[in-house]
């Protein structure tokens, strides 16, 4: 019917154009310049095969792939409402921003936030709140073990696991330019250390993953030689192994062949121009005994530095078993770092992201509960990521047992990131998620850098004030009672009653 349609209007114009040009005036042969070209579109989109909507809809169907395409600018803009958008919404992603560029950050005329629906959150303040000026501005946790030669003092707030590859040269510069700056560290994600990580100084957790890349022998194994040489850099301060990641545990990681360029290939030791993907499992060990030895291989061969692992929780029993490991072979990782099923990632597929991996505050709970049930939480530290850009959010991770937090997407999002969603397509348009050297350009190291030691800093001193007015001091002080949640309209929970300990 519209194919049809098509073709008798196209032929109406054509000949009415010819008609009017031969006996009225030859200036209307230039309308050809137009009909012609859209005619031919027309007889293309007939004949081609690929698309049954253009076959159908000549010309005319273009507009849905065209309007398609600006969907994501069209909801972010004009239709997503302040506390809808996904995976942040406009009230933390301004939040956000207002802090990276030290701008008033407060609110006017009270909540946007409906405080009588199921799954609204509130921490009890206190009667006789405290000073938070007279609180230490930047507080810290001692990390390492009564097995660690060389312990960390950690900002309670850092910059979770982004590789170099994931991200942009000058994205990862102007993270660790923040680093240095707000005194807090970096985590570098499964990618190496570029001469990027090292350039600015700021405090590095060097995060070795399946790949093993800054690490890695040719046939793609630890190679100790290689590891020792990459944690003497003076900036790695603690060492993380990957076990598994929350937006796509089991599935290893994947850098696209876009992305995957000459000098990020020679970082990782990798074939360049080829999608890299880093196997789901561990060559090193493959048992919890194994898990532990590896650990402390790690610690040794890094002259004692704190040496911990990151995992998504799966099944609750491989957990007991690496209590009950460290138990065994006696070897304490000095820190875990606890990700959620809802975190971030460069690119998983759908079901990864969706549908598989606990998220962070049940796993959380979990954890902390397992490992003092073992005794041994006295021995590690517990780290936590899964959207937490605010104070308030650093807040409940802490109640829950965490010691220290990560982020990584507020860290985006106070570099500039917008959210548009494209860290798997190189097209990233603020330069932080691509390599594309035209994006990259637009990033100014200098400002993002600052931007994010600014976020840092509000976000920890926002935190900071809800603790005052809870009428602690002390971020180990924060306890599941001091937490609310709303089960329904007339009922609320604390978290000690939603997560017993
Ligand atoms: C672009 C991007 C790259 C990431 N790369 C890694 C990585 O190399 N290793 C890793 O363990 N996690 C990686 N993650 C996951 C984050 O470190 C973090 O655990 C997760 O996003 C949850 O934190 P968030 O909610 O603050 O983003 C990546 C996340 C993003 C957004």
């Amino acid at each position: 019917m519209a194919r049809t349609f098509f073709f008798i209007i196209s032929f109406v114009f054509l000949i009415g154009a010819f008609l009017i040009g031969y006996f009225i005036s030859p200036t209307f042969y230039y309308a050809f310049l137009i009909l012609l070209p859209v005619f031919f579109l027309g007889v293309y989109d007939v004949l081609q095969k690929k698309h049954a909507i253009l076959r159908n809809f000549p010309v005319i169907g273009h507009f849905r792939y065209l309007l398609e395409s600006f969907r994501p600018e069209i909801m972010q803009y004009f239709v997503e409402t302040n506390t809808e958008g996904r995976p942040f919404n406009r009230i933390y992603r301004s939040l956000i921003y207002q802090r990276a560029k030290n701008q008033t950050d407060t609110t006017p005329f009270g909540t946007q936030v409906d405080v009588y629906r199921p799954g609204h959150e509130w921490i009890d303040h206190s009667i006789y709140p405290k000073d938070a000026h007279k609180l230490d501005h930047n507080p810290k946790v001692m990390v390492g073990s009564s097995q660690c030669k060389q312990p960390y003092v950690c900002s309670i707030f850092n910059i979770s696991a982004m590789s170099y590859g994931s991200l942009s040269n000058r994205a990862v510069e102007a993270l660790n330019k923040g680093a240095l700056l707000a005194d807090f560290a970096h985590n570098t994600g499964e990618g190496g250390i570029s001469p990027y990580h090292l350039k600015h100084n700021g405090d590095l957790i060097y995060q070795i993953g399946t790949g093993y890349f800054g690490c890695r022998s040719k046939e793609g194994r630890f190679s100790p030689e290689k590891f020792k040489k990459t944690v003497s850099a003076k900036q790695v301060k603690m060492i993380e192994l990957k076990l598994s990641q929350g937006a796509k545990p089991g599935h290893g990681g994947i850098l696209p062949a876009k992305k995957n360029t000459k000098e990020i290939a020679q970082i990782r030791g990798v074939e360049p121009h080829k999608a890299v993907h880093s196997p789901p499992f561990h060559k090193a060990f493959d048992s919890p005994e194994g898990l532990m030895q590896f650990i402390k291989q790690l610690r040794d061969l890094s002259e004692g530095r704190p040496v911990g692992f990151k995992l998504c929780i799966g099944k609750k029993q491989e957990f007991i078993d690496i209590c009950l490991a460290i138990k065994k072979t006696g070897i304490f990782p000095d820190f875990i770092a606890i990700d959620g099923a809802e975190g971030g990632t460069g690119a998983a597929p759908v079901e990864f992201s969706d549908r598989i991996g606990m998220p962070y505050k049940d796993a959380l709970a979990f954890v902390y509960n397992t490992l003092v049930a073992h005794d041994l939480k006295k021995e590690i530290k517990l780290f936590a990521a899964g959207k937490i850009v605010s104070g308030f959010q650093l807040a409940r991770a802490f109640a829950l047992g965490a010691d220290v937090c990560y982020s990584a997407r507020g860290m985006m999002m106070a570099l500039g990131c917008i959210q548009a969603l494209q860290c798997n397509s190189n097209t990233c348009p603020v330069g932080i998620a691509t390599q594309n050297k035209q994006l990259i350009k637009g990033l100014n190291i200098e400002d993002k850098g600052h931007r994010v030691a600014n976020y840092h800093k509000k976000t920890v001193s926002a935190f900071l004030e809800l603790l005052a007015a809870a009428g602690l001091e002390r971020s180990e002080q924060l306890e599941r009672k001091h937490i609310n949640r709303r089960i329904n309209s007339t009922e609320f929970k604390t978290y000690e009653e939603i997560f017993p300990y």
